[in-house]
């Protein structure tokens, strides 16, 4: 039997590459919004504007290249994992055109300025509700799928998967309900704090779950089929899955550290924030020393260095993070372009850095091929990635640290020792270097569009679906 009637590969496949695809796009929106802080020049026009274009880059990275990644992996993983095709050919088929359908919405109306203003909820109602159909489709494919496996058994990554697709239903519900005025226009079903609350409940599991709860799905299936080895303790794996999803729901109150939030719910955040390191250390160590024994396989297989190398970036964010929730090292980081660092060593070097591993294991595989066309060309792709991220995290920090500091500064009279545009002036450097960082990771999307292009071209060598997963689990 050939893997198109074992498998549903074509929906995974339209997912991997379009992850490719969208990947460029949302960066070099990213690679533009950061020349226009250095040349405001760029606003060029009303929808090229630094406003109305940062929004699209967070919804193009996050939702499209993000979003298409977790779709793709997950399809991949639940049919392996079960042994049984996708729960439905045509649901399947209608999410993959409908996210994309969304996508392209987003891109027409965010530009046009249509926002409800809600970060990494600006999208207006007609398409929440798209959203909402093409996400209740997505439920049912991957929780079908479950529910006619052929093995007992349900992988972790499933379990990482199911939370991410559960989760990301409630908040998108919850955050979105608005009242519409025309069709294009709505205002937020909350008032005042509550709307500030539920949005940062919101923005906060959209990194817990969208961000991190999919791509540790992807982790705990890549990382051992990659390695050749099953999870180092499938035990902690599992302990892992719980005391993360239980602690993420809380903390969302650390981004509303000093407003008018009541005090106590401030703090609970923060303290929520400080356990959180616990579990996402837990598993970051579960993935890195999957490679027990396999060490080193990372000097030969740059698909590997991808994988591990977004992992010591999983751990950098989940140290960081919980430090930046603590109140008084908020009050210098927060408005920041600390924020800014964080945010990228997490959407970089964890989220992009992951799924760039995955869908170099998944191309050949679904295009019948051996391997990737070039190998080296994979390696370069690695180490452009991995020196642009760290320009760009490295850049942010010390404007960050730097900002916050000339912000409080005081003269002895108690006037301001810099003015705001003093501020500015100072930053041109290292926006400079992380534009040369952005470039260099949106150089290495595009070696990989390439690479990804004449593995596609070449000759059909073999069937994945014919090759049987080994065992993932040690317990
Ligand atoms: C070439 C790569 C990239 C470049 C050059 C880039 C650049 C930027 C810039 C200039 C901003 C605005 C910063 C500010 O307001 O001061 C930004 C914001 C943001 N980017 Fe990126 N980005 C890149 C990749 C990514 C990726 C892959 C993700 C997610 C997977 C991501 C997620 C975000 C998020 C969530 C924000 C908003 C942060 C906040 O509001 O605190 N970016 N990016
Ligand atoms: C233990 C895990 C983490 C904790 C406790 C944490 C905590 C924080 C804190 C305190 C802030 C600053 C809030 C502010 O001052 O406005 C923040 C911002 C942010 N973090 Fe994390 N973080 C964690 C992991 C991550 C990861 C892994 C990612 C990405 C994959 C991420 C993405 C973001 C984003 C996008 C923002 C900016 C939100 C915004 O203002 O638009 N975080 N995080």
């Amino acid at each position: 039997m050939s893997s198109q009637n074992t498998y549903n590969y074509k929906v995974v496949r339209q997912f991997a590459v379009m992850t490719v695809v969208w990947g460029i796009v949302g960066m070099l929106v990213g690679v533009i919004i950061a020349a226009q802080l250095i040349w405001p020049d760029l606003n060029l026009a009303p929808w090229l504007s630094y406003g109305r274009l940062r929004p699209l880059h967070t919804n193009a990275v996050v939702f499209a290249f993000g979003g298409c990644g977790l779709f793709a992996c997950s399809y991949y993983v639940v049919q392996r994992t079960s042994q049984v095709r996708l729960f439905s050919d045509a649901l399947a088929a209608f999410t993959f055109w409908g996210w994309q359908l969304v996508i392209v919405l987003a891109a027409i109306t965010l530009p046009l300025g249509y926002t409800t203003a809600k970060e990494y909820a600006e999208l207006e109602w007609p398409v929440d509700i798209l959203i909402t159909l093409v996400w209740v489709a997505y439920a049912v494919v991957f929780f079908g799928t479950i529910a006619k496996r052929r093995v007992k058994h349900i992988y972790v990554a499933n379990w990482f998967f199911g939370a991410f697709v559960l989760t990301i239903a409630l908040l998108h519900v919850v955050n979105s309900a608005e009242i519409p005025v025309s069709f294009w226009k709505s205002y937020s079903a909350y008032a005042g704090v509550q709307d500030a609350m539920v949005q940062w409940w919101y923005g906060h599991n959209a990194v817990g779950f969208f961000l991190t709860a999919g791509f540790l799905g992807i982790m705990y299936y890549f990382i051992p089929k990659q390695a050749e080895r099953p999870v180092y303790s499938y035990r902690l794996s599992v302990v892992h899955f719980w005391a993360l999803i239980f602690t993420y729901m809380w903390a969302g109150p650390h981004h509303l550290q000093y407003t008018a939030l009541p005090d106590w719910t401030q703090s609970l955040g923060m303290i929520f924030s400080l356990i959180l390191l616990a579990p996402s250390w837990g598993g970051m160590i579960n993935g890195v020393m999957t490679l027990s024994g396999a060490w080193h396989k990372l000097r030969t297989d740059p698909i590997l260095k991808f994988l591990v190398t977004s992992l010591s970036f999983y751990g950098m964010s989940t140290f960081e993070g919980p430090m930046m929730s603590i109140k008084t090292v908020n009050a210098l980081s927060h408005y920041t372009d600390w924020t800014i660092g964080h945010v990228h060593s997490g959407a970089l070097g964890w989220v992009a850095m992951v799924t760039i591993g995955a869908i170099y294991y998944l191309i050949p595989r679904l295009f019948g091929r051996q391997e990737m066309h070039s190998v080296k060309l994979i390696n370069l792709h690695f180490w452009v990635a991995t020196i642009g991220v760290v320009l760009y995290i490295a850049a942010m920090w010390i404007a960050g640290v730097m900002q916050g500091l000339m912000w409080r500064a005081v003269n002895p009279d108690g006037t301001l020792t810099y003015t705001f545009a003093e501020v500015v002036k100072e930053m041109y450097p290292y926006y400079t270097v992380r534009l040369v960082g952005g470039l260099m990771f949106l150089s290495g999307m595009l070696i990989m569009a390439w690479n990804v292009w004449k593995t596609a071209a070449g000759q059909r060598a073999v069937d994945d679906a014919k090759i049987p997963d080994l065992a993932l689990a040690n317990a």
